[in-house]
């Protein structure tokens, strides 16, 4: 794994960002794109650029069960005020959080990944070392499907809502295979409370404990970490 060690996250959404760009400038076409808070700053970067993606598709990793694309709490919702509405793509693909036939949906979005194969894919950590919503213990030939999230998923995303009752338990999440099946890998982490999970990730064994430890058998994955983040690596 390469590693790039930015001051901020304004400086981090810069790197990310160019990376992407070069990718466009050497033929990618899909891009695979996460939410939380992690990307926020590349997502600036990308509205405020003079790129044009009206012929590159988004995959997005993953949605809540239950909350519809209009739901202010949805990551549908979340993507297209961050950068959708301001930059259109030729596509966009988040899971659908309404359909109730979950085996239908994750076929659905499986069959999207295949059509539409991730050029790059942008990854945020989960303290507990998730990427995607594949908690821990989350077999590392997963494919698209429904998962409950763990109490400190629930715990950390209940910042985004009015209380912890209103955090969605399930979601559908891309799977860990499905990540590693994208051509490139940029996984992003600021902040302390990640510092730990990067540390599993990236110099402890490959472990289902950890399931972000799965990309150390990918062969293109890029990290970019701030000081805190970075803080328990040698
Ligand atoms: C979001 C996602 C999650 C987040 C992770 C970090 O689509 O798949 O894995 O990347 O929970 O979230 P933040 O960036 O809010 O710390």
């Amino acid at each position: 794994m390469k590693i790039i060690q930015v001051n901020n996250q304004e400086e981090g959404g810069k790197q990310a960002f160019n990376l992407i760009k070069q990718g466009m400038e050497t033929g990618a076409k899909v891009l695979g794109l996460a939410t939380g808070s992690t990307p926020i700053t590349l997502y600036k970067e990308m509205v405020q650029s003079d790129l044009d993606f009206s012929e590159m598709v988004a995959v997005n990793l993953d949605e809540y069960v239950g909350l519809a694309g209009d739901n202010e709490q949805s990551y549908r919702y979340f993507m297209n005020h961050q950068l959708f509405n301001h930059k259109p793509f030729k596509a966009s693909y988040v899971p659908d959080g309404t359909e109730e036939d979950a085996e239908k949906e994750c076929a659905r979005y499986d069959q999207i990944i295949e059509e539409n194969p991730i050029d790059i894919q942008i990854l945020g950590i989960g303290t507990n070392g998730h990427i995607g919503f594949n908690e821990p213990g989350t077999p590392f030939d997963s494919l698209t499907r429904k998962v409950g999230l763990t109490p400190s998923t629930i715990e950390a995303n209940k910042r985004f809502f009015a209380s912890v009752e209103d955090v969605p338990t399930e979601a559908y999440s891309m799977g860990i295979g499905s990540i590693l099946k994208a051509k490139e890998i940029i996984l992003i982490a600021y902040g302390e409370n990640k510092a730990e999970a990067i540390y599993n990730m990236i110099e402890k064994e490959m472990s289902e404990d950890c399931p972000a430890s799965a990309l150390q058998q990918h062969d293109n994955v890029t990290v970019i970490v701030d000081q805190a983040a970075s803080a328990k690596l040698s």
